[in-house]
């Protein structure tokens, strides 16, 4: 009882820890620089006052989906052909395991 509720406890840590702390790619601007272009939610441990894009929030990540939020950051334009976000993996600037890190980090946001 006392193991399960331990185990309960550290899965919701953890799971707040990866909510908080974006990885790397998304921050760096050699890399995603998403921040260059999208706020996060409160709570969330960066924070970014740009509106080039939508504010990422996590019901909305949630309800798009991690197939549909793996497709937005490999290319973008595919969804929408004038858009100013930058295919990342169609100009490899994310490969795919980055990109799935983004993916489940978007997926987690508050
Ligand atoms: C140069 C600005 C820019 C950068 C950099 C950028 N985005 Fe975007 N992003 C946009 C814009 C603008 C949109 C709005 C959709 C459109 O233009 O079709 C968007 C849309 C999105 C969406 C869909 C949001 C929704 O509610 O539909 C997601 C998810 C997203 N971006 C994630 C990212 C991630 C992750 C990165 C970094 C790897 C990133 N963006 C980098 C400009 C940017």
């Amino acid at each position: 009882m006392r193991r399960a509720a331990f185990a309960l406890l550290s899965m919701a840590a953890a799971a707040s820890a990866a909510a908080q702390q974006p990885p790397d790619v998304f921050v760096r601007p050699d890399k995603g620089h998403c921040i260059a272009c999208h706020q996060l939610p409160a709570g969330a441990a960066t924070e970014s006052r740009n509106d080039v894009g939508p504010r990422l929030e996590g019901a909305r990540m949630r309800e798009l989906g991690r197939a549909a939020l793996r497709e937005i950051i490999e290319d973008a334009s595919k969804r929408n052909p004038q858009t100013v976000m930058p295919p990342f993996g169609r100009h490899r600037l994310l490969d795919a395991g980055e990109i799935d890190r983004l993916a489940e980090y978007l997926h987690a946001l508050p």
